[in-house]
């Protein structure tokens, strides 16, 4: 099978036979199919996009292209969350280490930021001596005393995805859902797991920005994931406002800090409850052999009530200092959080208007954040772990003239001025209050 006369077919509108699939797979994998190529068929499905099945054997070709995470000998619920990426979602660094002190086994892989959005593997990075690097043995070792692990993706681990990543990057090919759909997914079957949640961010700071196209790829994913024997539910939550006060990778992990001891912005705590009320309901069916059920409002509520229990009680934060140390991290660092990165300049910005904060638009404060340094254009540059926002008013809020937006943290100062009208740039004010934010948009199982 010549990759050409693939690529053609898919530029023509065709569907492929999942022999095709792999062919290009495999031999992009080998090195035999060059960039160009690749380049040229990734732009073909972003145009002409993919039928579910096509979606599904993209998926199991690119499992294919490394090994699975053996995972045989770890007793337990093997779970994990993953999202589409956001701004300030830092969910996955409280929940890892909640589900662990839930008693569930979270071989977590992350990956690292792009653009706007920021990447677990980042912001982990902000703790001194702390390592994201993993082999598949560490993990099982990891699983088997602290019950979490986050690491990078490494070669071992659908090595297709991380070459085609990087090149998706570089060819303006990420907002695609089939190709966002195989590249989660296949990385997610390599960690041999029960249960799988998603977080499927829609709006302006998210790769999909509108609710119909969030619910497509929610519903693929779960269907990739469930027909491939792993409990998966997806939920679909808001990102047309960063999630929490914090932007930027220490200045982040500070605030999970804060939110793994109960106390963080409402927003950051509602979604990383109904998360973890999600996980607890998704192990339930895999430990009770149920169906996974769209839960109803009280069902949510009580597994509210037990995910804050691990909050307030410490035992999530006192999981997170075990999992920091065992990742070689400082354990020192988790309650000294001045030992994280922090930068040199803090800029404040004082609001121009007064009234409510009708609209914080996550794409502006994701580029703001990334101005200041702490945001990549391309898979290879070099960030700044300190640079980032810190918002003081979020949609909602009431604000006077001249009072506290938010304050940039930078060690470059040369595009300050630049973050701070770009920050601007994303705020709505109205003279009215306004109702509630919805945060959880839609459930799908
Ligand atoms: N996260 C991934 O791992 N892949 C994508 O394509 C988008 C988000």
């Amino acid at each position: 099978m010549r990759a050409v006369d693939i690529i053609r077919k898919k530029r023509d509108g065709g569907c492929l036979a999942p022999e095709e699939i792999s062919s290009l797979i495999r031999g992009y994998s080998a090195g035999a199919v060059p960039d160009y190529q690749m380049a040229s068929f990734l732009m073909a499905v972003y145009n002409n996009g993919m039928r579910d099945d096509e979606t599904m054997a993209l998926t199991q070709a690119m499992l294919n292209s490394g090994a699975r995470l053996d995972l045989s000998g770890i007793t337990g619920i093997k779970i994990d969350k993953h999202s589409t990426g956001g701004v300030g979602d830092k969910t996955s660094i409280i929940l890892a280490p909640l589900m662990a002190a839930m008693g569930l086994k979270v071989p977590m892989i992350a990956g690292r930021g792009l653009g706007h959005t920021g990447g677990t593997i980042d912001k982990l990075a902000s703790i001194p001596g702390f390592s994201t690097e993993a082999s598949p043995e560490d993990i099982r070792e990891r699983l088997k005393t602290v019950g979490c692990s986050i690491s990078r993706q490494n070669g071992a681990i659908a090595p297709a995805d991380k070459k085609i990543y990087a090149l998706r990057d570089a060819t303006a090919t990420v907002e695609s859902i089939p190709l966002i759909a195989a590249s989660i997914m296949s990385k997610k079957l390599a960690e041999s797991l029960d249960a799988l949640l998603l977080d499927v961010k829609t709006g302006s700071g998210a790769l999909i920005k509108d609710i119909q196209g969030a619910r497509k790829l929610a519903r693929l994913m779960v269907d990739i994931g469930n027909s491939a024997g792993v409990k998966t539910a997806a939920v679909i939550t808001d990102m047309d406002a960063p999630l929490g006060r914090a932007v930027g990778n220490s200045l982040e992990v500070k605030e999970c800090v804060s939110a793994l001891k109960g106390k963080a912005a409402p927003d950051l705590m509602e979604v990383t409850l109904v998360l973890a009320a999600w996980a607890l309901h998704l192990a339930d069916s895999v430990s009770e052999e149920v169906p996974v059920r769209t839960m109803a409002g009280p069902v949510v509520a009580g597994y509210k009530n037990e995910v804050f229990d691990y909050l307030e009680h410490a035992d999530a934060f006192k999981k997170f200092a075990e999992f920091v140390d065992a990742q070689g991290g400082d354990p020192e660092s988790v309650f000294k959080l001045s030992m994280l990165p922090a930068a040199k300049e803090i800029k404040t910005i004082e609001s121009p208007w007064e009234g409510y904060i009708k609209k914080l638009d996550a794409f502006a404060v994701g580029h703001a954040a990334a101005l200041l340094g702490g945001g990549r254009d391309r898979m290879e540059d070099e960030i700044d772990l300190s640079a980032g926002i810190l918002i003081n008013k979020k949609p909602g809020d009431k604000v006077a003239k001249g009072e506290l937006l938010a304050t940039l943290h930078t060690n470059d100062t040369s595009r300050l001025k630049e973050a701070g009208e770009v920050y601007l740039s994303g705020i709505e004010i109205t003279e009215r209050d306004l109702p509630a934010r919805k945060l959880v948009l839609d459930v799908v199982v």
